[in-house]
């Protein structure tokens, strides 16, 4: 694993918006695995800085989203396909067709899952995978106990990450209690993957995926056996290595 500390916030999305940009410009037709959350906001801005300026296009690229919460549609503002068009796709020139999330609005989400993991069988795994982590240890939705020969699947969210991710809704009971999410194994097929962390109540996750035991009960440690990662942090979630 390849480990980037960084002053701060700021720093990390400047930097992880380079290697973005540098896939993007190496690769003919890349394939990025997008995250959405609080972590790779920044990032987004600064690749649509960058697309302002003309350093980079969308044109040829597409991707993959990790995840969305089952009954919310793409209209809903706390829904994943809401905050990646408001972030980055409606900003870029990315074709919205080449721009995949998890459609969370079926009555069939199981078949969802099928098919969207036909779809990245098909276009190809991430050559780029995006990844943020939970407290828990979550990456994607994975939570504590996914197996790590996963596909896209539906999960029931843990009770920890819909109080983490309450902060984005009116109330707790609003938060969804299933997601889609792509599976561990979907997310180890990538060619690379970046992992973001920002902040100090990161820190002990950070340490985990790290140096800890390679466990289920920690989605995130199967990390330490991909062969091409690299973690870009600020000086405060990386405090603990
Ligand atoms: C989001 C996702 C999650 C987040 C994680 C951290 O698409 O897959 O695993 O990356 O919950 O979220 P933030 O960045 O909000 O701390």
């Amino acid at each position: 694993m390849e480990i980037v500390k960084l002053k701060g916030y700021e720093e990390m999305s400047q930097k992880s918006s380079e290697l973005v940009i540098k896939t993007i410009q190496e690769i003919d037709n890349p394939v990025l695995g997008l995250a959405t959350g609080s972590t790779p906001e920044g990032m987004y801005g600064e690749l649509i800085k960058a697309y302002r300026k003309n350093n980079v296009s969308f044109q040829n690229v597409t991707t993959f989203n990790l995840d969305e919460y089952v009954g919310l549609s793409g209209e809903d503002s706390n829904s994943y396909r809401y905050y990646m068009n408001e972030k980055l796709f409606h900003a870029v020139d990315i074709p919205i067709e080449h721009a995949h999330v998890p459609n969370g609005d079926t009555k069939t989400p199981e078949k969802e899952c099928a098919e969207y993991e036909k779809l990245i069988r098909d276009v190809g795994y991430a050559d780029l995978q995006i990844l943020g982590i939970g407290l828990n240890g979550h990456i994607g939705f994975n939570e504590p106990g996914t197996s790590f020969d996963s596909k896209t699947h539906t999960i029931e969210l843990d009770e920890s990450t819909r109080q983490a991710n309450a902060r984005f809704f009116n109330s707790l009971e609003e938060v969804p209690t299933q997601a889609i999410t792509m599976g561990i194994d979907t997310i180890m097929k990538s060619n690379k993957i970046l992992l973001l962390v920002s902040g100090e109540k990161k820190a002990e996750a950070v340490q985990k995926l790290v140096q800890g035991e390679i466990t289920e009960e920690f989605p995130a440690s199967i990390l330490q056996q991909h062969t091409n990662v690299v973690i870009i942090g600020d000086e405060a979630a990386l405090s603990k290595l």
